[in-house]
């Protein structure tokens, strides 16, 4: 992977780079090239299996440590980290926030330099601070890589990747795609991981569908159009992205949004998905809150590939691994 001239010095995207320019953290998917991007994809194709046959598995990561740090809640991205860990031939720790010397006040760092002397080669950190993931991975030995599993609302870089791989199995032309992200754009790491992807596979229209109060003002997303009516951003779309609203990031949702009303005028159902294409397909990162956001049967039924999403996470969390392990020599 080389930089572009998008990555400007000193940012996420330049300190992801080790010698060489590979990556070795993989902090953001601002500033990742379009080839870095298609490669990535098309290594988490061969980590996948076909129904019915058990995981894919390999050595890569014989004799290497994943330490999964979440100091947020997480089911996919925790469980998906450490099954393609061990996929790999890693031994994973998963550390217990709620028992950790977090909770007594140890500092990050101290956490960090404790994990990394028992030989600790990646540290996979979902927090709910702004730049920690950078943060540690300026602090870091150089056997170890930082992977961003979440970072409060701003960036989930192999939710963006396990995203798009999912709409290029069903919609492999980018150029000619209208793709509608719905709910809590504002507070949502998600949309914005997606967005950045979908932007460098040059998506064809994205759509960011929310309240006023919901809307992002970043200006990287200048080039989505923003939609305050749902039946406007579902209109002919191919893909439609369902987001829950981040409540653990908002301090008072009535003054944002009209909550009593959410479902009613931002919930995506089997009834306003009729406005979209009727080959579209229906996605959402989870948790889900059914009957809020989405409606349940849309959630379960034909055009849903959420549980697709689950699947594909592995194999891009597989890919990312990898990919370090082969790339940044310094073991
Ligand atoms: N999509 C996602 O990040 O889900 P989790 O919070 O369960 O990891």
């Amino acid at each position: 992977m080389t930089p572009n001239a998008a990555t400007p010095a000193g940012s996420d995207a330049e300190l992801q780079l080790g010698e060489g320019g590979n990556l070795r953290h993989l902090l953001t998917l601002k500033g990742m090239t379009r080839k870095a991007m298609i490669d990535l994809l098309d290594a988490a194709e061969s980590f996948l299996s076909p129904p019915g046959d058990p995981p894919q598995r390999s050595n890569i990561l014989a004799g290497r440590t994943v330490g999964n740090l979440f100091f947020e809640a997480s089911t996919r991205t925790r469980a998906s980290f450490d099954l393609a860990g061990r996929r790999l031939g890693a031994d994973v720790l998963n550390l217990d926030v709620n028992t950790s010397s977090r909770k007594k006040g140890e500092s990050i760092l101290d956490t960090i330099y404790t994990l990394e002397a028992m030989a600790v080669d990646f540290m996979v950190v979902r927090d709910a601070g702004a730049g920690i993931p950078a943060y540690i991975a300026r602090h870091v030995k150089k056997h170890v890589s930082v992977l961003n599993a979440g970072e409060a609302d701003v960036s989930h870089p192999t939710q963006g990747l396990l995203d798009v791989m999912t709409i290029r199995h069903h919609k492999p032309d980018f150029a000619n795609l209208v793709v509608a992200i719905v709910g809590d754009i504002r507070h949502s790491r998600v949309a914005r991981s997606a967005a950045q992807a979908l932007r460098t596979l040059e998506v064809g229209e994205l759509r960011l569908v929310s309240p006023p109060g919901m809307a992002a003002e970043d200006a990287d997303l200048e080039f989505a159009r923003r939609v305050d009516k749902l039946d406007d951003g579902l209109r002919d779309a191919d893909v439609v992205m369902a987001l829950r609203i981040q409540r653990e990031r908002i301090q008072d949702i009535e003054g944002i949004v009209d909550i009593d009303n959410y479902t009613r005028d931002f919930g995506v159902t089997r009834e306003r998905m009729k406005l979209a294409k009727p080959d579209a397909i229906v996605m959402h990162p989870g948790p889900m809150n059914r009957g809020i956001e989405i409606e349940g049967s849309l959630a379960d039924g034909e055009q849903s590939v959420i549980t697709e999403q689950v699947t594909n996470g592995v194999a891009i969390r597989m890919a990312v691994l990898a990919h370090i392990a082969r790339s940044h020599g310094a073991w």
